[in-house]
């Protein structure tokens, strides 16, 4: 095990890691193209890039997920080979991987202690250790969640959370984190910041991964930018700005970031009334033809079970839910599908196939309109795909890729393609632009506007303030499962949306 060494004046010293040249190509991509990295002792270096721009490829070389193709690394100066996860490991290098990589039929504290269980005499599992590990993690992280809980019981955001507190119970110099961010509602992300430089002070060199560009201030010591695989510079995150940044990424400036159609708001389409049982208790509202209506709350308050509830993945006890003005009982997920709602889940996996390609993942929830005289029509599902691969920018462009093969935010735009041609009255998105990289999404937003001028209904769930500030006509605040504000595009602000999602939190049980 390697010990961790204390180190001063970081900006100085020789770099820990050095990375020269670096290429990679897949079939058909050249993901990277020469890159040159430093990482000093004791530094944050923010990793920034769009969607597919080779982020993750080049964390998983360092990581020993993937050979390189060619370029040299360096670790203190010696040339080296990382053969593989475990041989990083004891070079010091832990990884957070930005698809979570957890065991689901695990608990908590188990998945924290996975390849590493600590053992009694006769090879005895020492479950109570095991235990007291995680929880020791967890508190560390400033995180309160039941290590006895499964994985599968966890919220996205949790299991971000478990995966984070993993790696950081690995006694690691180098700490390669990709969007560990992505799910995480502010407050958490407070605390895991708080907790990077802790480590970063105690000389452990981090690389960060994000699509926020609001954290890289808060986070980071350096920056370095990545577009098409090519490395365009590296700065101090001190002497540059988000412009500037946006416009080494993208390549050019950004008119608007979330654009907002004028669209008439119709007749109401979803009216839910007193809607209780499990984590919800008596939320009632109206979604209209044409309207956007966010529905902001922190971690835990009950968004995505209003979501579940709403879908039929979870049954509601109490209250009633016309859709068109007539009562409707949606049991089952095929229930709600009939109807016209459409769900796309905060956790991309839940709603894609890896294993087949582009097409088919996204007519997956209209397949019934590729239905011509009882066959599939291929000609016009490619056509849709063509249409939502050039709207959404989907690269690389090419159909017969499967999707396990695309970068994590090119997964979620297939994701989100998939509802948007699915001509539904009512969507759902709980958390449409996770992953997404900036340009992407303006034009998601622009597409969920047109979607919304051509009749639908949008329930927009998000923990990005800016962004629902921007795109919602009326905001719902939910707080411990309860309806706790409804405001106006006009009466919505910051202070008003977090006022209504914490006031009186503490000390109500
Ligand atoms: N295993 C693979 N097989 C084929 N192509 C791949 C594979 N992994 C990545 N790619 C391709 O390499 C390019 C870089 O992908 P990478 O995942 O590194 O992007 P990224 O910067 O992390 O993007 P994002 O912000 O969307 O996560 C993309 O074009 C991607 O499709
Ligand atoms: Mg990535």
């Amino acid at each position: 095990m390697e010990v961790i060494r204390p180190s001063s004046g970081a900006a100085h010293a020789a770099p820990l890691l050095r990375l020269a040249g670096i290429q990679k190509r897949f079939p058909g991509v050249h993901a990277l193209d020469g890159v040159d990295l430093d990482l000093h002792p004791g530094e944050v270096h923010v990793l920034l890039g769009e969607n597919g721009a080779g982020k993750s490829t080049l964390l998983r070389i360092i990581g020993g997920v993937l050979p390189r193709d060619a370029g040299a690394i360096y670790l203190d100066g010696q040339p080296i080979e990382i053969r593989s996860v475990h041989h990083a490991r004891r070079l010091g290098i832990g990884m957070v991987h930005q698809e979570l990589s957890l065991v689901p039929s695990l608990t908590v504290a188990e998945n924290i202690a996975l390849g590493m269980w600590p053992t009694l005499r006769w090879y005895l599992v020492d479950w109570l250790a095991i235990e007291r590990q995680a929880r020791w993690v967890l508190d560390n992280l400033g995180v309160k969640i039941n290590p006895r809980l499964r994985i599968n019981q966890l919220a996205v955001a949790e299991q971000q959370l478990v995966e984070i507190a993993r790696v950081l119970s690995l006694r690691v110099r180098i700490l390669l984190l990709d969007e560990p961010t992505s799910a995480l509602p502010e407050q958490e992300r407070e605390h895991l910041f708080a907790v990077l430089h802790a480590m970063r002070d105690r000389g452990v060199s981090i690389i960060y991964t994000s699509h926020r560009l609001g954290e890289i201030h808060r986070v980071g010591d350096r920056v370095t930018v990545l577009r098409d695989g090519r490395k365009m510079g590296t700065w101090l995150v001190a002497e540059t700005d988000e412009d500037v940044l946006v416009r080494m990424m993208v390549g050019r400036e950004l008119r608007e970031l979330f654009p907002k159609l004028k669209v008439a708001i119709g007749p109401p389409l979803l009216e839910v009334s007193d809607l209780g049982g499990g984590a919800l208790s008596d939320v009632s509202f109206t979604l209209c033809a044409g309207e956007i209506l966010g529905v902001f709350g922190l971690r835990g308050a009950g968004r995505t079970t209003l979501a579940r509830a709403l879908f039929g993945l979870q049954p509601y006890e109490r209250g009633t839910v016309k859709i068109g003005g007539r009562p409707v009982h949606i049991r089952r997920p095929q229930d709600a599908i009939r109807l016209g709602l459409g769900y796309l889940t905060e956790d991309r996996r839940q709603g894609l196939v890896p294993h087949l390609q582009v097409p088919p993942n996204m007519t997956l929830a209209s397949l019934r309109h590729f239905v011509r005289y009882g066959l599939l029509d291929h000609q016009g599902e490619r056509r849709t795909a063509l249409h939502y691969v050039q709207e959404l920018d989907i690269q690389p462009p090419i159909l017969s890729r499967r999707l396990l093969f695309f970068s994590g935010g090119n997964q979620q735009k297939v994701a989100l393609a998939k509802w948007l041609c699915s001509r539904t009255k009512v969507l759902i998105l709980d958390e449409p632009t996770r992953g997404i990289d900036v340009a992407a999404k303006s034009e998601v937003f622009r597409l969920v506007g047109e979607l919304a001028r051509s009749g639908a209904g949008i329930l927009l769930l998000s923990s990005e303030l800016p962004e629902i500030l921007a795109v919602s006509d009326r905001i719902l605040v939910l707080r411990q499962g309860k309806v706790t504000g409804i405001f106006s595009r006009g009466e919505a602000t910051q202070e008003a949306l977090l006022k209504a999602a914490t006031e009186l939190s503490e000390g109500v049980t």
